[in-house]
């Protein structure tokens, strides 16, 4: 029957359990894509970690009515097949605060915790010794260097990045991401459990801010640099980018949505690495707007206001 498969088929059948660490924003999305997508169809397995047992829960009964919605949908005609497919999903995603034990039948790890670098290190380093010598080991940073994360595991034929976006659910691109170890079969069964997952894969090598954000970061710094030269206002610019380009955000309005502090973390990561690349410094506009506690959408106010 082995003949029957693509290829791709094979290879994502090779990833069966798959342990998300941190279930936050993006871990919990991740669970969730899994859920749907392959628990009850393929049989396949999650585990949701988290060191918060409040996120956990949260992050299940996000998931669990979610479903529930989509079920319904799916299977309008027929309450039972519903109900169903929704318990044989949920039976298969469960959640632990202890990552090591975690990992045990693992055949994938995605780690989507606090983004910094000991942290990260410290967790991949206890992993390494916890998981069977065949998972292979991702983490979803946005900013970090996948190298630096893995710098203290010793299969790094096995490490590599994949990075989702925001909302998991609904944004389709998964980069994923190599360092000079990662192994030709990890990068074919990460990219092909990444189409599994129903999303569309590019590849990129271990460059800050991959493909999307080393695009879009020093975009956003340079509306930045342009607003604080007084050549134009904020609105204009946001306004120009959106009806002479088609985005659908502005660059003020975008990184609004996803956060100042988040932006200035991660320029301000890159500009100490890279203190020589203009691309990369620190506008003094998003330091101030930070320090006042402006945010953007989250906090009510930040190049905008927003009704809270
Ligand atoms: P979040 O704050 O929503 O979730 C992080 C979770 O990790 C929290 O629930 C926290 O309790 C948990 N955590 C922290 N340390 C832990 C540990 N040692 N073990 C287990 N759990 C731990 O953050 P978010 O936004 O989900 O980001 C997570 C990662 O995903 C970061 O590396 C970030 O750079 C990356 N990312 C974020 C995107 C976004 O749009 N927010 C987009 C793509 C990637």
């Amino acid at each position: 029957a082995v003949r029957n498969f693509s290829k791709s088929a094979i290879m994502a059948n090779a990833i069966k359990n798959v342990t998300v660490i941190g279930s936050g924003l993006m871990g919990g999305g991740v669970a969730q894509t899994f859920t749907f997508r392959l628990a009850a169809q393929t049989g396949h397995n999650v585990v949701m970690v988290d060191v918060d047992d409040g996120v956990l829960s949260k992050a299940h009964e996000r998931i669990s009515t979610s479903m529930k919605r989509v079920a319904k949908k799916k299977f309008g005609d027929s309450q039972e097949e519903a109900n169903k497919f929704v318990s044989d999903s949920l039976s298969r995603l469960t959640t632990s605060t202890d990552s090591t034990a975690s990992v045990k039948n693992a055949d994938l790890v995605v780690e989507a915790i606090v983004e910094n670098i000991d942290i990260k290190q410290k967790l991949f380093k206890q992993l390494d010794e916890a998981a069977p010598e065949h998972t292979i080991f991702a983490s979803n940073t946005s900013s970090l260097s996948i190298q630096k994360i893995a710098q203290n595991v010793k299969r790094k034929d096995r490490f590599g990045g994949l990075h989702f976006f925001n909302p998991v659910p609904v944004m389709k691109l998964l980069e994923v991401i190599r360092i000079p170890e990662t192994s030709q079969a990890t990068i074919d069964s990460m990219l092909a459990w990444g189409k599994a997952m129903g999303k569309v894969t590019v590849q990129c090598k271990d460059t800050p801010g991959f493909i999307v954000n080393r695009l879009l970061v020093p975009y956003q710094g340079e509306a930045l640099r342009m607003y604080e030269r007084g050549d134009a206002s904020i609105k204009d610019i946001d306004t120009a980018m959106k009806l002479g380009t088609g985005y659908p955000m502005g660059p003020f309005e975008l990184s609004d949505y996803v956060g100042l502090d988040t932006l200035l973390f991660i320029i301000e990561g890159w500009a100490k690495d890279y203190p020589d690349e203009p691309l990369f410094k620190v506008p003094e506009s998003l330091r101030k707007l930070v320090s006042e506690g402006k945010l953007g959408v989250k906090s009510g106010e930040g190049f905008y206001k927003y009704n809270k």
